[in-house]
């Protein structure tokens, strides 16, 4: 069963911990998340509920299209929402917040708690009075009798006011978007209900996608839990599923994709308008393979840069290989440029050009844009023109075994 065989449907709330629960929603809908990102199986919103003898505590919300289901799940589990004291925003984002005035309107007795860099923000995003918002500030508790939230400031997870919420007597941690994951929740939403070596392979697409660029933030998220001595017994993400039982490898897979370990694989990323350039790109990764090099050949036009990206953060040496296209580089090729400029991917990985023209050629703009993403550019950059003459063919080979002999340096991947 696919997002689109729910039809609509969410499971209904479910208990992740004593007093504690899960009321998210599924978005089979959308098409494209942050109308960027392709979600063929849709993607879910995981907003929690926490309840004390004192009242109950709401943790982040849903996109607005879906606040109807998401502020009935609250009902379902609160029973009168007046019983609501609090709505904690962990992030303002729309995907997490644009239900959030659904539910102050009939939650009339909710505070909203947010940190300080929140409390100055949120205005600009959302309709709430006031006199409803308060800031909390790092460290700080709040007692729902029984339960105390505990938040934990981790900015840049992934705009500046994010924070995190963690329930002190049941170990659980509400990180919003940091172990996050695309793919809406069918089969449970427990990460041992799941297929999770789905959700994992779709929590890299994720993380290369939307926290990339803020890798730093994440290493310093998980070592501030880890000096805290927070035990995580529960890790619930705003999306993809709740971890129960393998908390420890989400962890890593963040940790391992912030900091990651590069081994010799190389990323050809290719535009071909008539299949030459195609022909170059394949003798490229032909050569790469030769030396022991392990590769993936992504023709840019006919796969989406949120694809590019995902392999690319696992790759030492990305190789692009385009013609000229109205005097720029190949639109395609310059789009998956582009996104790694803007996510700051290089972080000193390797950038081979080969760049095929007729009668001029755009390399220096790929160097150009290549070296503002952080990438080492590997010169000299080649040109060719279209039709191949020997030297040309040399220049190529050449350029692919300089390639070659930089990833030995990283290690094979087996
Ligand atoms: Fe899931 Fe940054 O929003």
């Amino acid at each position: 069963m696919n997002c689109s065989d729910l039809r609509g449907l969410s499971p209904g709330p479910r208990q992740i911990a004593s007093g504690v629960f899960w009321a998210g929603v599924n978005d089979c809908v959308k098409d494209l998340f942050e109308s960027l990102w392709p979600i063929p199986d849709g993607v879910s919103y995981n907003a929690y509920v926490v309840v004390g003898s004192e009242g109950a505590a709401v943790i982040d919300g849903v996109d607005e299209h879906l606040a109807y289901e998401y502020v009935e799940k609250v009902r379902e589990i609160v029973g009168d929402l007046g019983r609501v004291k609090y709505l904690v925003v962990n992030h303002l984002e729309p995907d997490h917040h644009a239900s959030t005035p659904r539910l102050l309107d009939l939650a009339r007795n909710a505070s909203v708690l947010v940190s300080s860099v929140g409390a100055k923000i949120i205005g600009s995003l959302y309709r709430v009075p006031e006199d409803r918002i308060v800031e909390v500030k790092d460290g700080e508790r709040v007692d729902l009798g029984g339960r105390t939230l505990r938040f934990v400031y981790t900015p840049w997870l992934h705009w500046p006011e994010t924070m995190m919420t963690y329930v002190e007597e049941e170990g659980v941690l509400f990180s919003c978007d940091a172990f996050g994951s695309f793919g809406a929740l069918v089969r449970g939403i427990f990460d041992d209900e799941v297929d999770l070596e789905y959700y994992l392979e779709e929590a890299k697409r994720y993380f290369s996608n939307i926290v990339l660029k803020y890798s730093r933030n994440v290493l310093e998220a998980i070592d501030k839990i880890e000096k805290l001595g927070l035990e995580i017994r529960v890790l619930a993400p705003s999306h993809g599923p709740v971890y129960r039982k393998h908390v420890d490898k989400v962890v890593s897979l963040y940790r391992d994709l912030s900091q990651p370990k590069l081994c010799a694989r190389a990323t050809v990323v290719y535009g071909s308008m008539y299949g030459r350039t195609e022909e170059v790109a394949r003798a490229v990764a032909e050569t790469l393979e030769r030396s022991g090099a392990s590769v993936n050949l992504v023709d840019a036009a006919r796969t989406h840069p949120s694809y590019s990206l995902r392999l690319i953060v696992e790759s030492a040496a990305v190789v692009f290989v385009f013609p000229t296209y109205d005097a720029s580089v190949f639109p395609p090729v310059r789009e998956v440029m582009n996104y790694l400029y803007v996510k700051q991917a290089g972080r000193g990985r390797l950038a081979a050009i080969l760049n095929t023209f007729s009668w001029g050629p755009s390399a220096r703009e790929a160097v150009d844009v290549l070296s503002r993403a952080g990438f080492q550019v590997v010169e000299p950059v080649v040109t060719t023109k279209s039709m191949l003459s020997p030297e040309d063919r040399k220049k190529i080979e050449e350029l692919a075994e300089r390639v070659s002999s930089e990833l030995r340096r990283f290690g094979s991947c087996a």
